[in-house]
This record gives structure tokens, sequence and C-alpha cells, in this order.
């Protein structure tokens, strides 16, 4: 049993918190925001992710997991430090590291017994190196304090799962001996534990995000393609995939990725490379294409409707950036749905648990926490989230209720050929327009 305290409730410090409890550890959760500390304490999570507060409402109860305001306390009563600060973009573009070095400078400034301070937060490449120096300049006196740099991997919806199934822990240390006494903290994960440098750690980080946000657009191009030479996406993602070199996973094309993750972090390391006089050119492509992904889904639906919006009503299904979250923050959805709003469309938009979150984005869109509402006199479809709830349509009752039975599923919620079965029009991405034979 270690006592560790995660500086930072968000959604990484929660997550990791609650999960670090559950494998026997004593934690306290501190965060600057009293009023969201209040609520924690009585039980309420801030944010939607399927588990967690079961998990954090059955480790308080059992003493393991805490929460507090004051960092000083928090800091004092632990001996591993995990750093969950968010880090969000500057206005020219570089990563705002100084909050993080805030709460680095004030847990070395309450520390009084060797420490050891890990980094979780999505950082540039040599800020475990400059906290360090900080925390020397920071510390009260003269105690073994050591910076490592320990990256996260979750995924918002799976969390939980993700974190006690990492498919690996990375840890940059200077000093081995520190490595292995956060290893230790991750054993009863039982999960593999790769050791490196800080400045290495750091980069796996960016570099496997930017990978995969290039398999997405990669995909997706090739989604582009399929659509004019008459190809079915999903027969040649499965050809590709089933190569173990290439894998089958994140070959899902669409109309693109969303999330607090990729779109943030592959601009911070473009921005990165930048500043190092580095053109990454295939990150920045990526960027591109998935900008360019929205763009192309709403002339589809444009160009399905005759060629006009003006006075059409179309119903968006999903608003979050994936199923499971609440999180529509850089959502393919609000785009797309501005995007439609823009060319002359009467837009509802449905979601089960994000209508809340996407009011502030859309103004002038009727949103609906059930999805018959948004459908009801439609002119077409329009999936931007796959969630199971879009999957379990009453089709007969949504074809009655449309003016005419269209769907644009930009995510792939329905099979195409059980659709057109069914008497709907469905266009998708990278799907040919008639039902191709032998897929
Ligand atoms: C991601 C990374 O997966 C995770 O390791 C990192 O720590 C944080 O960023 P997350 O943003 O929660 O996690 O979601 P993820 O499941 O990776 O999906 C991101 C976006 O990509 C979603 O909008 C999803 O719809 C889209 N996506 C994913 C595709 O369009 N196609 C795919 O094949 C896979």
């Amino acid at each position: 049993m270690v006592n560790v305290a995660v500086i930072g409730t968000g959604y990484v410090g929660l997550v990791t918190g609650a999960c670090l409890a559950e494998a026997g550890h004593r934690v306290v959760c501190a965060d600057r925001d009293e009023v969201k500390i209040g609520r924690l304490r009585t039980g309420v999570v801030p944010i939607y992710e399927p588990g967690l507060e079961e998990l954090v409402r059955a480790n308080a109860e059992a003493g393991r997991l805490r929460f507090a305001s004051d960092a000083a306390e928090a800091v004092a009563s632990s001996d591993v430090v995990l750093f969950a600060v968010g880090t969000p973009p500057l206005a020219n573009g570089d990563v705002d590291t100084g909050p993080l070095f805030e709460a680095v400078a004030e847990a070395a400034a309450h520390t009084r017994t060797p420490k050891l301070f890990a980094i979780k937060s999505t950082v540039p490449v040599g800020t475990a190196r400059k906290a360090e120096r900080l925390v020397a300049r920071a510390l009260p006196r003269p105690v073994k304090v050591d910076v490592v740099s320990n990256p996260e991997f979750l995924r918002e919806g799976s969390a939980i799962r993700d974190t006690f199934e990492a498919d690996r822990i990375v840890i940059g240390c200077a000093d081995p001996e520190a490595g292995e006494r956060l290893a230790g903290l991750y054993e009863p994960f039982g999960r593999p534990v790769q050791m490196t440098d800080r400045e290495s750690a750091e980069l796996i980080k960016y570099a496997a995000n930017a990978f995969l946000a290039v398999k997405i657009s990669f995909i997706n191009e090739v989604a582009n393609v399929c659509e004019k030479v008459g190809a079915d996406i999903r027969s040649v993602a499965r050809g590709i995939g089933a190569d173990r070199r290439i894998g089958p996973h994140f070959l899902n094309a669409g109309i693109g990725y969303g999330g607090s993750c990729f779109p943030k972090d592959t601009k911070a390391q473009l921005r990165i490379a930048e500043n190092v006089e580095y053109d990454f050119q295939i990150l920045r492509a990526a960027v591109h294409v998935n900008a360019m992904q929205r763009i192309r889904f709403a002339n589809a639906v444009e160009r399905t409707l005759g060629g006009s919006l003006a006075g059409k009503r179309v119903a968006v299904l999903g608003l979050a950036f994936k199923p499971h979250t609440d999180d529509v923050r850089d959502a393919p959805a609000i785009d797309i749905i501005r995007l439609l709003h823009d060319k002359g469309a009467d837009v509802r938009a449905y979601d089960p648990v994000a209508t809340a979150n996407a009011r502030r984005h859309l103004p002038d869109v009727e949103l609906f926490d059930e999805p018959y509402g948004a459908i009801a006199g439609a002119d077409a479809i329009v999936v931007t989230t796959e969630w199971p709830q879009v999957a379990a349509l009453d089709l007969d009752r949504v074809k009655r209720l449309m003016t005419a039975p269209v769907v644009l599923d930009g995510r792939r919620a329905f099979e195409p050929e059980a659709m057109r079965a069914r008497g709907f029009r469905y266009v998708g991405v990278g799907i040919p327009a008639e039902p191709a034979s032998g897929t």
C-alpha cells in the first residue's frame, strides 16, 4: 500500500485516483476547485464515465479514497504525487504548461520528506526535466524528490478498463530506482511496464496519438477513394487490417476524430515540431484531412437532399465525439450541425447524455434527450455518434415519423444492407451507393 496524492481531478486524475484506490492504495485527490471537491466528497462525479461514480463511492466508503482542496495537506501525507493537471493550448498554439508548473512548485514547497513526483499530464518533451529544476528551487529543505514521466493512454468511455488493462505502462525516469518505485504502485494491475528516459516517455504519448490520428485520416482518405471507384471501405479495411503489421483497430472510416485528446495533441505536436524547425508533414495532412471530412459529409447531406438544404429538416443523431461520453469537445457533430445550419437546414439534434454540454455551442438548434422528437418531420437522419440507442431505434416508427426514409450514416451505426432492405435510402462514408456484390 502506498500513500498517493493526485493533483488535478479532471478526467485522468479522477480515473487514475479511483483505480489506484481500488488496487489497495491510500489515495487523496486534490483540486483547487472547492465546489468540485465538495461534490466529490458527497459521491457526485462531475464527468460522465461508465462505472466511475460507483468506483469513487465504493473506495471513498472503504476509506481508501478521499478528496482535498488543500494540495499542501495532500502532498504532505503522500509518498507519491501524481500530476494530472490540464495542459490546454495557449493562443499562439504552444502548450500551456503554466498550471502544471505551478502545481509542481506548490507541491515542492510543501515537501519535507523524500517523494516521487510523476507527471501524467500530456506535456512537451523536456517538461519533466524542467519540473525537476523547479522542484530543486522550491523545496524548503534539501530532500530527495525524483521527477518521472508517466503518460496516460486511457480513452473516454472505457477509462476504467483501459487503466486496469493498459497495453503498457510507460515510465520515463532519470534514476532507475525511482522508476521501479513507480512501477510498484502499478504492480496490482499486472500490466507490462516499459522503462525509458523521460524525454522518450514524453514523446511516446504524442507519437501514439499522432499515429492513431494518422491511421484514422488514412482510412478516411481510402474511404473517399472507395466512393469514387465503387469499392466498399468495409472490405478494404478488413483486407488491410488482417495484415498483422497494420492491425484491425482504428480503421473505422467516417466523419473523423474529435474529443479532447486527438485534436489538441496533434496540433500541439505540430507546434512542438515547428518550434524545433521540423515540418511534421504527415501529421499536418492528417489534421487537414480530419477537418475536411466534416465538410465533405455536410456536402454529402446537401447533395443527397437534392442540392439545397433550404427549408429541409435534418435530424442529427449524436452530439458527443464518441459513444459513452457526454464530451462534445471538438465533436464532429457540432461542426457538421453548424455547416448544415449555415446551408439553411432546420436542424434538430439528439444525444442521450450530451445535450447539456452541447447547448452553449449550438444556441440556435433544438436539442433532444430522446431520439423520436428530433426525428419527427425530418427529411433526413444524419448519424454523427454511434450510440447503441441509435442502432436500437424502432425503424418502422422512424420511417413513419420522417417525410422520406433517408439516412446518412457518418459512423456506421447501421448496416447498409439491412437499412436498404428495410426501404431506407442509406448513404455511408466509403460505402457504394448501390449494394456491392461479393462483400
Ligand atoms: C484517445 C486515445 O485513444 C487515448 O489513448 C488517449 O489517451 C486520449 O485520446 P479518446 O479521445 O477518449 O482517446 O477516444 P478514442 O476512442 O481514441 O476515439 C477518438 C476519436 O476517434 C473519436 O471521435 C472516434 O469516433 C474516432 N475514431 C476512432 C474514428 O473515427 N475511427 C476509428 O477507427 C477510431
